[in-house]
């Protein structure tokens, strides 16, 4: 099979190439991106000597682009995963999460139906539910929550998702979305809490947590993710969608403080500011459908998984410190001068 991934220079498409690349030798991986800011081909140096890896630059919302692509490698699988994808930078600047996110997916979803392919696949967020009142533990998003997003990130997400599941009804278009909860592990950039917080502790830096600290995140080890998509795609059902959790909630402030414990870091390097703009209280994922369909079931608890993505920064300096020391210095002073 030839199979498109799209974003793979970034966290989580990343570490689903890699995944990929090793457990299917037969198939070709085309891993497609633009790198943004956030894509990094430092990331593929595991993979990108294999011989069924190749890596093309380019935009998927680049019409023309993409249909040449698509008359030159008839792909079987597109797997999307691009996408503008930090909450706080939809704040600043919504419109290129409308172009990426949106128009880039309606872009892809023209060229499956043109070129024909056997099953496109959305990789979407538990964000477009919305969020969750912290005093009510006892609820959930399954697929048939409504939607009900807060950002401009997640509003672009949802409405992807629309289109997505609008061309499986109306043009028959074989497709399967997932939508996920937060994800943790290797190669994730250090915009986003856990790999900032790591980063910035090791440097003996402040930390910035939002308002009181008391958010919570059901947060799921990246390679847990890349099989459960793996799996979707292989024996999901076609106009279907998934979420995908693995019940391992925590407050950012909780977060914070057993990353601190294990680099045996102070707790007075935690500095509250001011809270983001329309924050999401709580998220909080039902697996029980892709549990019984398809049989997924997580390999790691976040106990498990955080030990193992502080020993991956402590031993992959070198990458996060090129990404710190770059354009990314910039972002920070901009998006957090004055807060610290
Ligand atoms: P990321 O920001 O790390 O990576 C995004 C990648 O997409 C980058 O490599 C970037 O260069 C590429 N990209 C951006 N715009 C592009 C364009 N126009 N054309 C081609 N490539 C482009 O994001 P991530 O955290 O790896 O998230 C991947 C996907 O998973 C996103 O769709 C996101 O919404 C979804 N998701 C993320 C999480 C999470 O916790 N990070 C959770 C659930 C779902
Ligand atoms: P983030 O990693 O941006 O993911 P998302 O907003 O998609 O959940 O943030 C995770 C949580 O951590 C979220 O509640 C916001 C909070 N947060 C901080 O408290 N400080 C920070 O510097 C960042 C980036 C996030």
């Amino acid at each position: 099979m030839k199979i498109i991934v799209t974003g793979g220079a970034g966290f989580i498409g990343g570490n689903f190439v890699h995944y990929m690349v090793n457990k299917y030798p037969e198939d070709m991986i085309i891993n497609l991106d633009l790198l943004t800011y956030a894509g990094n081909l430092e990331t593929l140096k595991p993979v990108e000597n294999a011989p069924n890896y190749k890596f093309i630059k380019g935009d998927i919302a680049d019409r023309a682009f993409i249909f040449k692509l698509f008359e030159e490698e008839k792909p079987d699988v597109v797997i999307n995963f691009a996408a503008e994808s930090h909450v706080d930078r939809s704040i600043t600047d919504p419109e290129s999460f409308v172009r990426t996110n949106v128009m880039g997916t309606t872009t892809l979803l023209d060229a499956c139906r043109t070129y024909g392919i056997k099953r496109y696949h959305q990789v979407s967020t538990d964000e477009v539910y919305g969020d969750l009142p912290l005093d009510r533990p006892d609820l959930f998003f399954t697929e048939e929550t409504p939607l009900h997003t807060s950002s401009p990130y997640s509003s672009s997400k949802a409405g992807a998702d629309l289109f997505v599941l609008a061309y499986h009804r109306t043009y028959g278009l074989p497709v399967t979305v997932s939508r996920c909860s937060n994800n943790y592990g290797p190669y994730h950039f250090p915009e986003k809490l856990i790999p900032l917080i790591i980063s910035r502790a090791l440097n003996n830096e402040e930390l910035p947590v939002y308002g009181k600290g008391e958010n919570v995140r059901d947060w799921l080890y990246v390679t847990d993710h890349c099989k459960a998509i793996d799996l979707i795609v292989r024996k999901g059902k076609v106009g279907e969608i998934y979420n995908i959790g693995g019940h391992n909630e925590r407050t950012n402030l909780e977060v914070v403080k057993t990353i601190l414990k294990a680099l045996n870091k102070p707790e007075s390097l935690i500095k509250f500011v001011t809270d983001r703009p329309g924050h999401d209280r709580r998220y909080a994922i039902d697996p029980t459908k892709i549990e019984t369909e398809l049989g997924w079931k997580p390999e790691y608890t976040f106990d498990t998984g955080i030990v193992k993505t502080i020993d991956w920064y402590l031993n992959n300096k070198e990458w996060w410190e090129h990404i710190i020391s770059g354009e990314y210095t910039k972002y920070f002073e901009n998006m957090y001068g004055e807060r610290l």
